[in-house]
C-alpha cells in the first residue's frame, strides 16, 4: 500500500506536475498582476493627489513648453518669455517679448516719442525710471531695476501686463548710462535689449526749449503749475510766450559738449542691436514710426499722441537776442541750426 501510495503519488507527481505547476505559475503571475496594478493606481492616485494640490500649472509648463514660432535664428536673443512674479501671462504666456531702452537727451521729444509709443497696446515703455537716483546709485542697483522692468514686475500707468510684445524705458545719458557703459553695454548684448536712440538734429532748438522749461519751473504761467509738456495749444501758446537770451560767450561751448555726448553714446553703444532716430525726422514724417514698430517687431498701429508741440514757427521769433546769436553762430559748424528745418 505504502509502495501503492507511494507509486500513485509518484505517479501523480509525475503525471500532475506538469499540470499542477502551470496552475502555480499562473496563480503568480495573477497575483503579480494584481499588486502591480495596485501599485501603479497607487502612484497614479498619488500624482492626481499632488497635482490638484497646486502643482498642475509648474506641470502643464514643464510638460508643454513655448514654441514661438516663425523665429530666424538671428532673431532668438532678442526674444524673451518672462515670467512675471506679481501676475500670469495668461492667453499671452506664450507670445515673445522684446527688450527696449529709449536712450536719449533732455528736450529732445522723447516724452512725446514715448506717448506715441504707449499708444500701441503691445508696447509698455515705462518712463524716466532712472531719475530716481537712488536707482542708478551703483550697477548692481541699475541692472536689479532693469531686471525688474524686463520680467515685466515694473507696474507703471504704462504697463500692458499679460499681452506686451515689447517693454523697455526712457533712458538719459545724463542718468548713469555714461557712467556705468561697459557694464550696461554687457547687459544689453547679455539680455538682448535692443536701443532706440533719439536725439534732435537742431541743438539750438533744444536749447531753446531747456531754457524756456527751467523758466517755466520757476515762473509757473500755467496757473502756478509747471508743466514740461502740454496737451493743448492754448498752454502751448503761453509757455511759448516766453523768449529766452542765450548767452553767446557759453553757447558754442554748450553745443559742443551736447554734440560730444551724443556722439559717445553712439561709440560706446554701437555694438548693441539699434535703430538712430531724430526728432525733426519723426515731425515731418510719421511713415518714421512704421521703421519703429518694425524694429520692435510688433503689429503695424496707427501711434497717436495728445502732447502739443510748444515752439513752432521760426527760431528769431523764440531768441530774445536772435541777432547775437546768429552772429555768434555763422561760420561756425553749427551755422544750419539757424535755418528753418522744419514747417508744421
Ligand atoms: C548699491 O546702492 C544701494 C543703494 O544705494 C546700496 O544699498 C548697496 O549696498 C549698493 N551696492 C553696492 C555693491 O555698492
Ligand atoms: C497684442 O495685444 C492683443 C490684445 O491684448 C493680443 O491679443 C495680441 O496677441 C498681442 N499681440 C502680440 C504680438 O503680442
Ligand atoms: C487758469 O485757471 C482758470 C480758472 O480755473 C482758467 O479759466 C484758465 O484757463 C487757467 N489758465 C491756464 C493757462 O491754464
Ligand atoms: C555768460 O556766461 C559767462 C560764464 O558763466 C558769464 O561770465 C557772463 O557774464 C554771461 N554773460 C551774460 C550776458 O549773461
Ligand atoms: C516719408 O518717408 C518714406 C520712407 O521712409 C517715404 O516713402 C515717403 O515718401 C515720405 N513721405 C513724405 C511726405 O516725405
Amino acid at each position: 500500500m505504502a509502495d501503492d501510495l507511494c507509486f500513485f503519488s509518484k505517479e501523480s507527481l509525475i503525471n500532475r506536475s506538469p499540470k499542477k505547476s502551470p496552475l502555480v505559475l499562473r496563480m503568480l503571475v495573477l497575483m503579480f498582476a494584481m499588486v502591480c496594478g495596485i501599485y501603479i493606481c497607487a502612484v497614479c492616485l498619488k500624482q492626481i493627489g499632488s497635482q490638484s494640490v497646486g502643482h498642475s500649472f509648474s506641470v502643464q509648463v514643464v510638460g508643454k513648453p513655448c514654441e514661438p514660432a516663425d523665429i530666424e535664428p538671428s532673431e532668438k536673443p532678442y526674444v524673451h518669455l518672462p515670467k512675471p512674479k506679481t501676475f500670469s501671462r495668461d492667453e499671452c504666456a506664450c507670445n515673445p517679448v522684446r527688450y527696449f531702452a529709449i536712450l536719449s537727451t533732455q528736450r529732445s521729444g522723447s516724452g512725446w516719442f514715448e506717448t506715441l509709443l504707449n499708444s500701441h497696446m503691445n508696447i509698455s515703455s515705462n518712463g524716466e525710471i532712472f531719475s530716481v537716483k537712488v536707482r542708478r546709485s551703483n550697477i548692481s542697483m541699475i541692472v536689479e531695476t532693469l531686471d525688474k522692468i524686463y520680467n515685466l514686475d515694473w507696474l507703471t500707468s504704462a504697463s500692458k501686463n499679460e499681452c506686451t510684445a515689447a517693454v523697455g524705458l526712457k533712458w538719459m545719458l545724463n542718468q548713469g548710462l555714461m557712467q556705468h557703459h561697459e557694464e550696461i553695454l554687457e547687459y544689453f548684448k547679455t539680455k538682448g535689449v535692443s536701443a532706440i536712440f533719439l536725439f534732435r538734429r537742431n541743438l539750438l532748438r533744444r536749447m531753446v526749449s531747456i531754457l524756456a522749461n527751467s523758466y517755466d519751473q520757476n515762473a509757473k504761467p500755467l496757473n502756478g503749475t509747471h508743466k514740461s509738456h502740454v496737451h493743448s495749444p492754448h498752454e502751448a501758446e503761453i509757455l511759448a510766450r516766453y523768449k529766452p537770451t542765450i548767452n553767446t560767450t557759453l553757447l558754442l561751448p554748450n553745443l559742443q559738449q551736447v554734440d560730444d555726448l551724443v556722439t559717445k553714446s553712439l561709440q560706446y553703444f554701437k555694438s548693441s542691436r539699434h535703430i538712430i532716430l531724430y526728432y525733426e525726422d519723426i515731425i515731418k514724417n510719421r511713415t518714421k514710426l512704421v521703421e519703429v514698430q518694425e524694429f520692435l517687431k510688433v503689429p503695424q498701429r496707427d501711434l497717436q499722441s495728445r502732447q502739443v508741440k510748444i515752439h513752432k514757427g521760426p527760431l528769431s521769433s523764440q531768441i530774445a537776442n536772435w541777432e547775437d546769436v546768429k552772429k555768434t553762430l555763422t561760420g561756425t559748424q553749427y551755422e544750419n541750426f539757424l535755418q528753418e528745418d522744419y514747417k508744421l
